[in-house]
């Protein structure tokens, strides 16, 4: 019998880590929407595609729901394509150099971090060459020393965050990683734009996907879109809503998410639009951060409360 994707995560479960998680921070990540999410989901899903993966929260929620027998990730950000691809398939040479890392880092005083840091954020794999292992070891311990666990690129694709202050940052989480690495293991995980999602599903015959793009901002400062060096922009929201409207016509379900503004209402209103509550973090004072309406919006009627 073929080995899903369910039953490859229920073998390497662990009393202490039991279920698999995203290995890097995100923004945006849906890790906290689960519950709110789930009523939106088909009860029955196959072949998973999800176009704009970051963290992946929603792959490991349906990775341990559902019998998967396939499921493809993409992002257009070649760090977090090239971590999958790693802690996927050479995750212990990785648990290995994040543990050098850690050490390295956690015997340092304030200043002394802060240098290895800023050392370490240098090393661009445009510049510096590097194995892919490196690569994504530098990503994961940039993620998890770095301010607010912010992932974000200037215009020229380096990531541009300046130092966090943790007192002991766990860096090398090697049950997590070897838990995701099993779990990834029927996933294929590539580095694409979201346009060619048509051509993705008609390929690998995907019965449902998931989108959470960058959120179209819903003021001047409330916006964060790079994740990238590209950015986000109306005309690559208006191009994603004629993407899932493609979708529709070659009866793929899909789900959403977005801010709720009247650019995202106005491009899916063939559609159902649903709403839920969000936190929102990504802003410097505390005081703004309360919760925030956003849309989910789903291409199906059928078994759904509306
Ligand atoms: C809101 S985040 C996804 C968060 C994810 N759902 C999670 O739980 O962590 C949006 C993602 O879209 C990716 N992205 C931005 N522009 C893209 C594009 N044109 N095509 C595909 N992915 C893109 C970003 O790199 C980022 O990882």
């Amino acid at each position: 019998m073929a080995t899903t994707v369910l039953s490859l995560a229920k073998k390497s479960s662990t009393k202490k880590q039991s279920k698999p998680a995203p290995f890097v921070k995100w923004v945006g990540g849906k890790g906290r929407l689960l519950s709110d999410l789930q009523q939106y989901i088909p009860a029955e899903i196959g072949r998973y595609a999800e176009p704009f993966v970051g963290g992946g929260a929603v792959f490991y929620h349906l990775a341990a729901q559902h019998q998967l027998s396939e499921a493809i990730l993409a992002d257009v950000n070649p760090d977090v394509v090239n971590a999958y691809r790693v802690v996927k398939s050479q995750v212990e040479p990785l648990i290995v150099a994040l543990m050098r890392h850690e050490k390295c880092y956690l015997s340092l005083d304030a200043e002394g971090r802060k240098a290895y840091f800023y050392e370490v954020r240098s090393r661009h794999p445009m510049d510096v060459e590097m194995n892919a292992v490196e690569r994504a070891a530098r990503m994961l311990f940039l993620n998890r020393t770095c301010f607010n666990g912010l992932w974000r690129e200037n215009r020229s694709g380096r990531f541009n965050t300046p130092h966090g202050r943790y007192a002991k940052p766990r860096i090398a989480r090697a049950p997590q990683l070897r838990l995701c690495s099993q779990v990834l293991d029927k996933a294929t995980v590539l580095e694409r734009d979201f346009r060619l999602l048509p051509k993705l599903c008609r390929d690998h015959q995907i019965d449902f996907v998931y989108l959470d793009p960058p959120y179209h901002p819903i003021s001047q400062t409330s916006a964060f879109n790079a994740y990238s060096n590209g950015g986000f922009s109306s005309r690559d929201q208006a191009e994603l809503a004629e993407v899932c409207a493609e979708l529709d016509r070659m009866d793929v379900r899909w789900v959403l998410s977005n801010s709720d503004c009247e650019l995202i209402r106005s491009l899916y209103t063939p559609f159902n639009i649903g709403q839920i509550w969000a936190p929102r973090a990504v802003n410097s004072d505390a005081s703004k951060r309360g919760r925030v309406s956003e849309v989910v919006v789903v291409n199906r009627r059928k078994g759904l409360p509306w």
